[in-house]
């Protein structure tokens, strides 16, 4: 939500900070398209350009009215919270005559009552935006040092931002501050640079810094000094970005979905990879929680938000079954508003993709201080879940851009059931070498997900072009199959704009069964015939919906030929263990929503009104 970047390079003026803001706004597009704007330091001035829209409508304006070559930059990529989507409300916004430029992510909660102190003092607003009441104060705090200023207004605001400022008369620096935001510092050579994530700067070096809750930055080209709010010297975390800006290319793909699809064999591969240690024995990434203390766990409750949630859906059945530990699975944004009773004993499990979703975090925090250990299931390495929980499982799907998750869906699931296969290890209702036949069973799953993706992707994306004209599909499922009947429909809904609920397949009775109509296309996650109950069930539900005239459309096992008489089309699946479908039975899913989008003429990767990170609540 809102993409943030930062540069500062060498003394004599260059393209390279245009360049540097533009490609770290290219990549960060996807948290969010309303407007993009850079500001660019001369040397001697800095200049401004931004337009409402995606981030073309910017580089048509600079291609109109181009900027000077200049020593630093900043750039932004907004998700509009406070005032509309327009040119004027898009940042950076500038204050004290052009001399000071400002670009922010996040809410200032405190905005109206600054706003209206500015007003008396004289100041005249051009946005409605809570940004430009920062570049008010900045401008009236700056007395020769842009970092004096940033420590002076941060301890005037309330509510979460990543800020990031630079002056006209400090032309090679940038200053950054961080409160419940993302900001990463990218460590170059002669060069530094600011972003949300290391994509922003992926391509300029791959050396990252962490830094912590409530901390300024100040970047030149030759140093990077840190404090905390309060003043404190301070060094953050450094590491080296695993992956590289090849990852982040669509690689010959239409869009970053479909390219993201096809990467999600690797991204299950890679979640399983090195987690066994000398012993034999599953282990976390990082585990700051007593074992001890594990071993004495009498419940977990998981929290998420959208498609990480249905994967701690799909992860209840895993836990409950391994562990015999009762497993809730909570929407993070309702967790701490209910009172949740969550004692010492109670284990948090946090899922998020980018680890910075703020309706997750505002959970993370709730529990541990209520006492009890969050456990964090997280794609992005040095996020700010991760580091705030006692314990991480980092999943290895590498970097997603489109909003849509997808890969990110099956990494959480794989990591969901490690930390299952963990805890009934440590707690001693699985043997080793049972858990050992269950990452087999695991290890199994990269290849099958390949031959959905081989055997029935063009059957799919036909199906999807026949059907980009409904109003209305439903997606049914139970046991593991209703959480993924749910991503199926909420991934329809997300980027094809099409009206699709999933219901557990046994509700569907109880009322939605009314919205089923003469043609309406219904799809039905089967379970394995190797359940003979529950594949039943599921077999007489299909016969409900037919005999009320949908159109069945049935994901099944390979070998499941009954299912062949009740189903208008037919996705095949291989045979998979039960607890492991979802990571095959998702994939065509993924895959109709995709092409039903492209079919529309609908953009794939950056659906309407959405951000791919929520950094707000
Ligand atoms: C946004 C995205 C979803 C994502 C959700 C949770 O709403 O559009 O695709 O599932 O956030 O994101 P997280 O990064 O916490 O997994």
């Amino acid at each position: 939500m809102c993409g943030i970047v930062g540069y500062v390079g060498p003394n004599v003026p260059s393209s390279r900070p245009q360049g540097v803001a533009m490609d770290g706004l290219r990549r960060l597009e996807y948290r969010g398209y309303d407007s993009a704007g850079i500001a660019v330091h001369t040397g001697d001035e800095i200049v401004v350009r931004k337009r409402a829209g995606k981030l073309q409508n910017l580089v048509d304006a600079i291609e109109a009215d181009p900027v000077p070559d200049g020593v630093a930059s900043i750039g932004h990529t907004r998700w509009a919270t406070h005032g509309g989507p327009t040119d004027v409300n898009a940042h950076p916004h500038v204050a004290g005559d052009g001399a000071l430029a400002v670009i922010h992510n996040g809410i200032i909660e405190n905005f109206a009552p600054l706003r209206r102190e500015l007003v008396e003092d004289g100041v005249e607003f051009l946005s409605e935006t809570d940004t430009e009441v920062v570049a008010h104060l900045l401008a009236r705090a700056y007395d020769g040092d842009i970092t004096a200023a940033m420590l002076e207004v941060v301890g005037r605001l309330e509510g979460a931002f990543t800020l990031l400022a630079q002056h006209r008369d400090q032309p090679g620096v940038v200053v950054g501050a961080r409160r419940s935001s993302p900001l990463v510092v990218g460590l170059g050579d002669g060069e530094n640079f600011l972003g949300s994530d290391v994509s922003a700067f992926i391509s300029g070096t791959k050396r990252a810094m962490e830094l912590s809750e409530d901390q300024v930055v100040t970047i030149t080209p030759t140093s990077v000094d840190v404090v905390g709010f309060d003043g404190t010297p301070a060094t953050g975390r450094t590491y080296e970005v695993d992956w590289d800006a090849a990852a982040a290319v669509k690689d010959g793909f239409p869009t970053f979905m479909d390219k993201e699809i096809h990467d999600q064999p690797a991204a299950v591969r890679d979640t399983l990879l090195g987690r066994r240690d000398e012993q034999g024995h599953l282990v976390l990434n990082e585990l700051r929680i007593d074992e001890a203390v594990l071993r004495q766990v009498d419940k977990v409750i998981i929290i998420a938000c959208g498609t990480a949630s249905y994967a701690g859906h799909v992860a209840k059945y895993a836990i409950e079954h391994w562990c015999r530990i009762p497993c809730e699975v909570e929407l993070a944004s309702e967790f701490r508003y209910r009172d949740p009773i969550v004692t010492e004993r109670t284990l948090v499990v946090a899922i998020s993709q980018s680890g910075e979703t703020m309706d997750t975090l505002m959970a993370v925090r709730h529990a541990r201080e209520q006492g009890s250990k969050v456990l964090a299931i997280v794609n992005t390495f040095g996020s700010t879940i991760a580091r705030e929980a006692d314990a991480v499982l980092y999943t290895h799907a590498g970097p997603e851009i489109a909003v849509a998750s997808t890969k990110a869906f099956l990494a959480q699931i794989t990591g969901c059931y490690l930390l299952g296969l963990y805890l009934s290890q440590l707690r001693g209702y699985k043997y080793d070498d049972e858990v050992a036949g269950y990452l087999e069973e695991l290890a199994a799953m990269p290849d099958k997900i390949s031959t959905v993706l081989d055997e029935q992707q063009e059957r799919v994306r036909e199906l999807a072009r026949s059907l980009k004209d409904e109003d209305s599909v439903l997606f049914l499922g139970r046991h593991v199959g209703f959480p993924v009947a749910l991503e199926g429909a909420l991934k329809l809904k997300e980027i094809a704009y099409i009206h699709a609920e999933g219901f557990a397949a046994g509700e569907l009775k109880h009322g939605p069964i009314a919205l089923v109509d003469e043609g309406t296309p219904v799809f039905i996650i089967v379970p394995t015939p190797r359940r003979p109950v529950l594949h039943q069930k599921v077999i007489s539900n299909i016969q409900e919906v037919r005999a009320r005239g949908a159109r069945a459309i049935v994901v099944a096992e390979e070998g499941d030929t009954e299912v062949e008489q009740f189903a208008e089309f037919v996705i095949r699946v291989p045979r998979t263990p039960t607890l492991m479908m979802p990571l095959v039975t998702t994939v065509p899913l993924q895959i109709f929503a995709s092409e039903v989008a492209a079919a529309r003429g609908l953009d794939v990767d950056q659906p309407r009104n959405l951000a791919k990170s929520v950094t707000v609540e």
